[in-house]
């Protein structure tokens, strides 16, 4: 029998960073996307006009090819910023989201150790990512081009769309001491 004794209150580190060719990779990853055709992700908790999510698992084409390493050369970056480059950051999990008007993702959590989000096509009225953290709502200031992490276990959700498309590339990670 397990019960809880206490809380102790932690700040919670959000890391922002940019894509700085943000401009020269969104329509060659917009084009490899786009050739995938459509497949809509819809339930009570999710609308989602078109995703990849059933093959988050397979990282060998289109998109991918041109994002994994640029989300390998992030999860870099966090390891040095995080853990002094002690730690190779792995990604089990990639996929994309492009939600039309109206869509949304509800509160959820996702898999791994860190949750990584980034913004491919974010229109001026688009909603960003709202965290709810012991139940209170923090909306997260982003731009197109930039990548935000956070860990995993924090629930979040992307409130419905506005007129303009949204594009998001996710991605579940964890970190492995080096040897
Ligand atoms: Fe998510």
């Amino acid at each position: 029998m397990i019960k809880r004794i206490g809380t102790c209150s932690l700040e919670i580190p959000l890391f922002v960073f940019k894509v700085v060719n943000h401009d020269e990779l969104k329509p060659k990853l917009l084009s490899q996307i786009e050739e995938l055709g459509t497949y809509s992700y819809i339930n009570e908790g999710q609308r989602i006009s078109h995703t990849d999510w059933h093959l988050r698992g397979d990282r060998d084409f289109g998109y991918k090819k041109i994002f994994l390493p640029i989300a390998l050369a992030h999860m870099a970056l966090l390891s040095k910023e995080i853990h002094r480059n002690k730690y190779t950051g792995f990604i089990d999990e990639c996929w994309f989201q492009q939600y039309n008007e109206g869509d949304y993702h509800g509160l959820h959590t996702h898999n791994g150790s860190l949750a990584s989000v980034y913004y491919l096509e974010l229109g001026d009225k688009a909603p960003h990512t709202t965290l709810s953290i012991n139940g209170k709502e923090v909306t997260i200031p982003v731009a197109e081009g930039h990548i935000i992490s956070f860990p995993s276990y924090i629930e979040y959700e992307s409130k419905p769309n506005g007129t303009n498309r949204k594009t998001v590339i996710a991605y579940n990670s964890w970190f492995k001491e080096v040897l």
